[in-house]
């Protein structure tokens, strides 16, 4: 009879605990911001606005478009179709999780530069997506994050990524020498530069990043393009505390990509260790030690390095070659741009001139072709943050735990900011400054903002003049317009592009 009692009191207890969590404090979540004047899809319990977000991705998934770059309801459907009926900004519910998101350059500022005193933190990864990042920087918070921020902003220093560009030369010539053999003495030839610049991309990663090779990374790049589908569904599922560790089959895979991917990491900082003197690669300088500005010692430990390696390996490979794909796509469509690029790359490095790190600051018309492909087909759009404690954002009052989406292709497309063609390609709107400093992120801003930006930059300014001082090129009759967002923003069909040798 006493146990009877204990149960029924702990299950109202749980009852009242699940009504309060999932009914009670939504509902007045969503009434405080309704009563500012905020609306959005209605809550609905456990799942929130999932079921319709997931729709609208797959909606969009099942048809190509016109070749026209208006792309912001592809990535981002959900905030093209609920932006429309409730205005910029809105709040949709991603399971319980109250989600604000906003497309106002104001306030998307102040939660990017504001992260100091903990008011706009990194949101918390699904803990099945972290998996594939490990615990990397693009996870962590406070003192732990500004260690490993300290120790990789040394690594990525320009001065340092400059002497990398003999092993960025030597990876594209690789690729150049392998599209030869596919054109096979031919006038012409199709490549899908979208899985080539893959491999290029992963190879400069393995060679500058960790001092191996394409075939020495390749199974941990193979481990992680596998992983990288089972995080996507991860993203798009409400996430079920402890479902973690139940061995569903997807779990296991999961559990097993990363058993495998850490131990080849393991093995080739064990090979890094061994040939590290005058090593001036970043594994070996995420393996010193540096002293802070206190003058003390700061030094990772080995799961935290195979962490950073994790991260490192999927950064620096997908949205790269994502923005050199887009890239060569626009110049197959827009023909004159190439021609000036071309012309440029002409005029600084003369035809067989090996390319120097110092000129490449001199490439303004590739650096404008750059910007405009990353405002039109910005590589990363998610840049999820959370409030950890109440907060004022512009002249909202924002509660603890509100997540935020930052509608960061949205407001790239914006006629308000970019005028009437903002979805046209026009790069010479670059050579005007900007007028705000959150109209254009694609590599985020402040504290947060890329740390691979330098090597990334330096590695698509190289091969795209590399590329266009060797090949014209147009756009194949194979190619299906599609982009879509798998983690990043990539062409779902692949990007075939038809390369004639000059
Ligand atoms: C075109 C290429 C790239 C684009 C567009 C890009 C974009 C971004 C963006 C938007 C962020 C900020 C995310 C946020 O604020 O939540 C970010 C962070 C980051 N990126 Fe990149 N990235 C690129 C290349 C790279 C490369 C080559 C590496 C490394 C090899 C890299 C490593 C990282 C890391 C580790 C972070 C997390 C930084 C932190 O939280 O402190 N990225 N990137």
């Amino acid at each position: 009879m006493h146990l009877l009692f204990i149960v029924l009191v702990l299950l109202v207890v749980c009852i009242f605990k699940f009504i309060h969590s999932v009914i009670w404090v939504p509902w007045r979540i969503q009434v405080y911001f309704r009563k500012q004047g905020i609306s959005g899809p209605n809550y609905r319990p456990i799942f929130g606005n999932t079921p319709e977000y997931r729709r609208l991705f797959s909606e969009v998934r099942s048809k190509p478009m016109p070749f026209n770059h208006d792309i912001v309801h592809r990535v981002a459907p959900f905030y093209y179709e609920w932006s429309r009926k409730y205005g910029k900004t809105f709040l949709y519910w991603f399971g319980t999780k109250p989600t604000l998101a906003i497309s106002d350059p104001d306030m998307i500022k102040e939660v990017l530069m504001n992260t100091g005193d903990g008011s706009f933190q990194k949101a918390r990864n699904n803990p099945l997506a972290k998996l594939l990042f490990g615990q990397g920087l693009n996870g962590l918070d406070g003192e732990e994050w500004a260690l490993h921020r300290r120790i990789a902003n040394q690594a990525f220093m320009i001065e340092r990524v400059k002497c990398w560009v003999p092993e960025i030369v030597e990876s594209i010539t690789k690729m150049l020498i392998k599209w030869e053999e596919i054109r096979g003495g031919r006038d012409e030839f199709e490549v899908d530069v979208h899985r080539e610049l893959q491999n290029f991309t992963s190879d400069v990663i393995a060679k500058t990043a960790f001092g191996s090779n394409y075939e020495e990374g390749k199974r941990i790049f193979l481990l992680q393009d596998q992983h990288k589908y089972l995080a996507y569904q991860a993203f798009g599922n409400v996430y079920i505390p402890g479902f973690r560790f139940l061995p569903t089959k997807k779990n296991r895979e999961r559990w097993r990509f990363d058993r495998e991917t850490r131990e080849a990491i393991r093995k080739l900082i064990k090979n890094n260790n061994s040939e590290r003197e005058n090593s001036r690669n970043l594994l070996s300088l995420l393996m010193s030690s540096y002293k802070n500005q206190e003058g003390e010692e700061e030094k990772l430990g080995i799961e935290e390095i195979i962490n950073e390696c994790k991260t490192f390996y999927f950064s620096g490979k997908e949205s790269t070659a994502d923005l050199l794909t887009w890239a060569l796509l626009l110049l197959a469509l827009h023909q004159e741009w190439q021609n000036k690029a071309r012309e440029e790359v002409f005029s600084i490095f003369g035809e067989n001139e090996s390319i120097a790190a110092e000129k490449l600051n001199d490439l303004k018309i590739v650096n404008s072709i750059l910007c405009e492909t990353q405002r039109l087909y910005p590589p990363v759009v998610m840049l999820p943050r959370q409030t950890s404690k109440n907060v004022k954002l512009g002249t909202l009052d924002v509660p603890a735990g509100t997540h935020f989406y930052l509608a960061l292709p949205s407001v790239h497309h914006d006629p308000d900011i970019w005028g009437k063609d903002a979805n046209e390609f026009n790069p010479l709107r670059f050579n005007e400054p900007r007028n705000h400093l959150a109209s254009f992120f694609p590599f985020g801003i402040g504290p947060r903002m890329c740390v691979g930006k330098n090597l990334a930059v330096m590695e698509v300014k190289i091969v795209l003049a590399m590329i266009i001082r060797s090949y014209s090129f147009v756009v194949s009759p194979t190619y299906v317009h599609a982009p879509s967002l798998l983690l990043s923003t990539q062409p779902q069909f692949g990007a075939q592009i038809l390369f004639r040798r000059i």
